[in-house]
């Protein structure tokens, strides 16, 4: 029997890592055909490290400040993911403006999850914002990313339905709807 195929990814985080958490333990499971070869972060400090030891991913942890430029850290980061055999990047909470030294090395291979169904509520607090609009169907978005603000091309949304006004309760809601939507994602995307 053919054993099937497992493609390589990165994934970027900056923080927490719930994102990076169920990919990483979905493509352990079987339940994507992948391999997190490498976990990339800007933060030293985040809980996306930690995690990323227990579950025996490897990393890439830098500081911007180390690096004399932006250009100089991507290229390091693109060294670091071309050496793994990297395929498709996933940004997830990465809190850094992709740039071209990635966006030219991995060309139409970067994906990135947002928790607003865009065109809407592109940038940072989009929850906060849209609560504060009165949205009454809020969401997740995967898109490609391109050099602008979470303004590449969708691929998938996942919608829900919420009328309360306690952003926590919003904020766990969008994390269960972003988790299933990207390992939905990543299944179609990687068959
Ligand atoms: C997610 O809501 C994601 O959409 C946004 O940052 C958050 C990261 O959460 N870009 P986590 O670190 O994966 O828990």
């Amino acid at each position: 029997m053919a054993t099937q195929s497992r493609h390589k990814i990165a994934v970027f985080a900056s923080g927490y890592g719930s994102n990076f958490e169920v990919i990483a333990r979905a493509a352990q499971a079987g339940d994507i055909p992948a391999e997190v070869a490498l976990m990339v972060c800007d933060k030293p400090t985040a809980r996306v490290c930690s995690l990323a030891d227990e579950l025996s991913v490897e990393k890439f942890v830098f500081s911007a400040k180390d690096y004399a430029s932006k250009a100089d850290y991507e290229r390091e980061i693109v060294s670091q993911c071309r050496e793994r055999g990297v395929e498709l990047i996933c940004l997830a909470g990465y809190m850094r403006l992709v740039d071209e030294e990635l966006l030219n090395a991995y060309k139409g291979q970067i994906i990135n999850i947002h928790p607003s169904l865009l065109p809407a509520f592109p940038g940072v607090n989009p929850l906060e914002r849209a609560m504060e609009y009165g949205v009454k169907v809020y969401g997740a978005t995967i898109h490609y990313v391109d050099e602008t603000l979470d303004g590449g091309k969708i691929i998938a949304q996942r919608a829900i339905e919420y009328e309360g006004n306690d952003i926590e309760e919003l904020t766990e809601l969008i994390h269960e709807a972003e988790h299933k939507l990207y390992i939905n994602t990543l299944q179609k995307l990687l068959k």
